[in-house]
């Protein structure tokens, strides 16, 4: 096992995988940087002589690929090859939760990764360090090393856990400012040198004292830890935002209020439409999983209410709409203002307006959706996976509707490229998106293009609601009571 490396690739270009190689390329242009991937769509567009073309909309990312790409930035389909070639390995495929037999709609489906561990060890001619950035369960190394050292081809290997913590909208800053860089590995002289090889790797930016070494459960489980405290914040400040709305409080001062207190911090606490992004739920199923497993039932209980609330925040939004439209939107035209999970990205993975998009559809709602980033393509797409997993996932509110035919949905749902067009004689409009873009349009041009009463529902508060009450819309925002 080297301690240190001068070529590593990465398996899986996917939002993870794609912006953590390219800045490490950036930020160390001795090392050989390549990303593989099975899917040729992606590879190529990664490839494309154009920019605009990446397959991810991330800020700053076409920067950092422009500058490293050829020089030591590689992405290839040719997986076979850059395992050979390879001192270091990144496994960063997707691990979703499973929507079939044991742990159904809450483990973590870890068939990516162990086919990957299973192409390492078949195709591996000298020692290799295994990096392990997905998310997974804890325990995943074992189940790894378990693989590799099945084979008995002659190398060493050595498993470390590398979780990693950027947020999408604000990866490639997360990635060059990072708080901390959290590296677990194996308890012997070899799985040390291979910590020794990454320590090396991130030192070229990270200051030593933010590169954080551990056993490798605690780097496993810290990753569904954090994840987990940060959606709680969220679940935490929307169930007051309920509260809010029935009292005349505002949520948006309360978070304001405790947020200044420097034990609780101001960050993480807007309250929304309900939380989104492929991490999440995932996480805290899986962590929820774990608990059952071993036979926590309390602490299972515990973390699984963060997402029930934010269920139960989705669903009350989406009610929200259909009662104040005295009480159906059958035949009305809604229109979306957004459709990723957050803004700055293109990544729609549990987002939100999903499942506000369902119920409404459920009351046979018209839908006219403009979202700056995403395709239209991808919003059907992401319609179709609920109709054929609705069952699956065990905790929504959608598993009570009857799936709808994809005909029947293209009837009622329109994308737009020109939002103008989305609210053009809209019913109402709900924010589903806090894209800055929104905050800048002719709210007094599109107030007139309505019907009346005009409504807005603002899933993000980002609309002045003083604003578009002068003008003479009527308004719904979270967390403001009257
Ligand atoms: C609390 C609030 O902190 C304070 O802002 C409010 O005005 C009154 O209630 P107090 O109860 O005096 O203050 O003490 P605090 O330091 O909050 O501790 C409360 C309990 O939590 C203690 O039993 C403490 O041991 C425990 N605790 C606190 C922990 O177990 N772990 C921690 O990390 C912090
Ligand atoms: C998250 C973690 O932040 C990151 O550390 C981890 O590596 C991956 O998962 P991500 O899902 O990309 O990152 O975005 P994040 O900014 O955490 O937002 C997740 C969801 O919570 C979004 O839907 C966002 O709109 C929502 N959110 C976030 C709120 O509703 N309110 C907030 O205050 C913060
Ligand atoms: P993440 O957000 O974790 O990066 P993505 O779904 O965006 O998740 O990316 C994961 C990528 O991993 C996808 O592009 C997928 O094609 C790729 N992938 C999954 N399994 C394999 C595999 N066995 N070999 C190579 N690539 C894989």
């Amino acid at each position: 096992i080297p301690n240190k490396v001068n070529s590593i690739c990465c398996i899986g270009a996917g939002y993870v995988g794609g912006p953590t190689m390219a800045v490490i390329a950036k930020q160390c242009p001795h090392l050989k940087v390549t990303v593989v991937d099975v899917n040729k769509d992606r590879i190529a567009a990664w490839n494309d002589e154009c920019l605009d073309n990446l397959p991810i909309y991330e800020p700053g990312l076409s920067e950092v690929v422009a500058e490293a790409r050829g020089r030591n930035l590689f992405f290839s389909t040719d997986i076979v090859s850059a395992i050979k070639e390879s001192q270091m390995i990144f496994i960063s495929v997707n691990t979703p939760t499973k929507t079939y037999g044991v742990g159904k709609g809450m483990a973590a489906d870890l068939k990516f990764v162990e086919l990957c561990a299973r192409q390492i060890a078949e195709i591996a001619n000298e020692d290799k360090i295994i990096v392990e950035k997905s998310t997974l369960p804890v325990r995943t190394a074992q189940s790894i090393k378990q693989i590799l050292s099945a084979y008995q081809n002659g190398c060493q290997f050595r498993v470390l856990s590398n979780p990693e913590f950027l947020a999408e909208g604000t990866a490639i800053s997360d990635l060059l400012n990072a708080d901390r860089v959290l590296i677990g590995s194996e308890d012997d002289e070899l799985g040390k040198r291979a910590e020794e090889a990454l320590v090396d790797i991130y030192s070229h930016w990270i200051p030593k004292e933010r590169i954080i070494r551990t056993r490798i459960w605690s780097s496993e489980l810290s990753k569904l830890t954090a994840n987990a405290f940060l959606a709680q914040r969220v679940s935490s400040i929307n169930a007051i935002s309920a509260l809010c709305e029935q009292t005349g409080a505002d949520v948006d001062e309360v978070a304001h209020a405790i947020g200044m207190d420097s034990r609780i911090g101001s960050k993480f606490l807007k309250s929304s439409v309900g939380f989104g992004g492929s991490c999440f739920q995932k996480d805290i199923l899986n962590l929820v999983y774990l608990c059952r497993h071993f036979n926590l039932p309390e602490v299972a209980d515990y973390w699984e209410q963060v997402v029930h609330l934010n269920d139960y925040q989705k669903h009350r939004f989406s009610k929200k709409i259909i009662d104040t439209l005295f009480n159906t939107v059958s035949g009305k035209k809604i229109a979306f203002l957004g459709w990723a999970f957050k803004k700055n990205t293109n990544d729609t993975r549990e987002s939100a307006s999903i499942y506000i998009a369902d119920e409404l559809l459920q009351d046979q709602a018209e839908i006219h959706i403009y979202d700056p980033k995403v395709s239209e393509q991808q919003i059907f797409s992401d319609l179709e996976f609920l109709q054929n997993n609705r069952r699956e996932y065990h905790l929504n509110n959608t598993s009570q509707f009857e799936a709808m035919s994809m005909d029947k949905i293209r009837k009622l749902v329109h994308v737009h490229s020109d939002p103008y067009a989305a609210m053009h004689k809209a019913h109402a409009i709900a924010v589903l998106t806090e894209w800055d873009e929104f905050k800048t349009y002719d709210w007094q041009r599109i107030y007139k293009d309505m019907l009346k009463p005009a409504f807005t529902f603002d899933g993000r508060n980002i609309l002045s609601k003083r604003m578009l009450d002068e003008i003479g819309f009527e308004t719904y925002n979270i967390g403001k009571g009257d």
